[in-house]
């Protein structure tokens, strides 16, 4: 196929340019490779028989979770990018004598517990990984047939159980009467939670039918490099910089709904563009020629594969932490890893249907905006406003290396190159500079952002706004220079 397009193309230049040294050149460089490929392609089993789809193997059953596992981001500091094929969590396999600096400096942070290994689960009395597969199956399913799905009968059979126990229980029993109904009204508390999750699996879209759709979708275009569980660590993974997304800390980067304590998880508008349009400057593709019923049900699959590695990882974190292990009863994971979904699923729930206030931008002008700009160098500087400095280092030319949630490695971004991941419409700046970038450190609105100025107050400025012209305006070399010209602000 090249020395057919080689050969096109060489015409089409010797067309264009009809000279008789372009035949003679068209014809040396091209006619000796495909004579090559003719002799190769006559050669038996050089030519590889067509892959049928239906003939794709399908796993059995997603394997549980058998690696490193980060719980808090590491404190030790890369000194720049992991040598190519050696991520910093694949590299803390290798014997310890071949380690890099960095590598073996990530040592102390496996020390320090923010780095656990799954395989190392002997401190515990019963061994609980046939439990936690157990309970992940009955929740999620299989990779055939993934599913979200909450067994409603086991909470309603635990009330039930609960009520008769306390009434067969004598009254002068207090204590074990007093335990058993704070156990109830523990029990019954659950039932709102479990009235959301029902909700949040179908305006989710969580469906059976979707999720195998999803899946299929998934396995074909995703799975090289997130991998079959959503791990991030597909066979393409390994050289990338940044690695695909390990959906199994429930953590995303580009979201638009604003965080709360319980946490936040992206809209599935937000997984749909990400989807769509790629992720500019990283290895993530954009698959905007899929229909769009295909994308919508790779969302589903995402979240899906992301709420199942989350349950999985929460386990886990107990699990293979020594000091916490203790507390781990082993019998009790599957209805554990069920109460877990009772958290996750509402979470995924309210920011779905929670998307960033965009307050209306009063700089409407190009001077206005500016001007703007100009203010958003002050918010940006400024350590009790945006204090974007502190990481963006040299608007984030000189900004270091820092380790990511996930054990990968980031660096704040060099906001003059004007490459976005997600896009560098204002409305997104907007949402990116108001939601922050969770599992990178990069902070959403401080406290005293969110509180409005008395400028705010009259309507008069908006320091959100003031930032977002700032960073669209560094990041255009003209109106860099017009920054400049007009208000001295050099930024290079
Ligand atoms: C060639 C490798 C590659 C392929 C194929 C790929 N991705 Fe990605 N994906 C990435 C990388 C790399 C990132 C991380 C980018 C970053 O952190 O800036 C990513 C990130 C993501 C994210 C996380 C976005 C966030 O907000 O954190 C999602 C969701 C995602 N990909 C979904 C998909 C889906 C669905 C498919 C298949 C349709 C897919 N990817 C195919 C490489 C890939
Ligand atoms: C704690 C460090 C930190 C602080 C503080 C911080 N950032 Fe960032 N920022 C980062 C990192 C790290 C990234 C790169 C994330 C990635 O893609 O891995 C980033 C990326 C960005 C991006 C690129 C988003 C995209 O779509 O690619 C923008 C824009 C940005 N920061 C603006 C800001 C602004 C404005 C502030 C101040 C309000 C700020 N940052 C404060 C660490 C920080």
């Amino acid at each position: 196929v090249l020395v057919f397009f080689n050969l096109k193309l060489e015409t089409e230049v010797t067309l264009a340019r009809p000279t008789r040294d372009a035949y003679h050149h068209c014809v040396k460089t091209s006619f000796p490779l495909l004579l090559a490929t003719c002799f190769c392609l006559a050669l038996p089993g050089c030519t590889p028989p067509p892959v049928d789809p239906a003939k794709i193997v399908v796993p059995p059953e997603y394997p549980l979770r058998a690696d490193w596992i980060v719980v808090s981001t590491p404190k030790s500091v890369p000194s720049g990018w992991f040598p190519p094929g050696r991520p910093p969590l694949v590299a803390l396999d290798l014997p310890h004598d071949t380690l890099t600096g960095d590598e073996a400096a990530l040592l102390a942070d496996v020390k320090a517990n923010a780095i656990l290994n799954t395989r190392q689960l002997k401190h515990m009395e019963t061994d609980p990984r046939p439990l936690i597969a157990k309970g992940l199956q009955a929740i999620y399913g299989t990779p055939a047939q993934p599913r979200v799905q909450l067994t409603m009968a086991s909470l309603e059979e635990a009330i039930a159980a609960k009520e008769k126990e306390l009434k067969d229980l004598p009254a002068a029993k207090k204590d074990e009467r007093d335990l058993a109904q704070t156990e109830l009204k523990d029990l019954e508390a659950r039932r709102p939670a479990r009235k959301l999750v029902e909700e949040g699996i179908e305006s989710l879209k969580l469906d059976p039918e979707t999720l195998k759709t999803g899946g299929n979708l998934f396995r074909n275009y995703c799975q090289q490099c997130h991998g079959l569980t959503g791990d991030g660590y597909g066979p393409g993974a390994l050289a990338l910089k940044p690695l695909p997304r390990d959906y199994r800390s429930g953590k995303f980067k580009f979201l638009a709904s604003p965080p709360e304590k319980s946490g936040v998880k992206p809209r599935r508008a937000d997984l749909y563009r990400t989807i769509a349009n790629g992720l500019d400057g990283s290895a993530m593709p954009a698959f905007r020629a899929l229909p769009a019923a295909d994308i919508d049900a790779l969302v589903s699959y995402v979240i899906h594969l992301s709420l199942r590695g989350e349950t999985e990882y929460q386990v886990f974190a107990m699990a293979a932490d020594k000091r916490k292990a203790a507390d781990l009863f082993v019998d009790g994971i599957p209805a554990e890893m069920e109460v877990q979904l009772e958290k996750l699923l509402p979470m995924w729930k309210r920011s779905n249907e929670t998307p960033v206030p965009v307050e209306p931008d009063p700089y409407v002008t190009d001077d206005d905006k500016l001007r703007a700009a100009a203010k958003g160098h002050a918010v940006f500087t400024d350590a009790s406003q945006g204090g974007c400095i502190a990481c963006h280092i040299g608007y984030g030319k000189t900004a270091p290396y820092s380790y990511d949630d996930w054990g990968g490695i980031t660096k704040p971004r060099q906001l003059t190159l004007g490459t976005f991941r997600v896009g560098r419409s204002p409305e997104d700046l907007f949402a990116r500079i108001y939601c922050g970038i969770p599992g990178v450190g990069m902070p959403s609105l401080s406290d005293a952002m969110l509180k409005k100025s008395p400028e705010e107050e009259a309507g008069t400025g908006n320091r959100k706004w003031e930032l977002v012209h700032f960073v669209r305006t560094i990041s255009d070399p003209i109106l860099r220079r017009k920054l400049r010209e007009q208000y001295g602000i050099v930024v290079d």
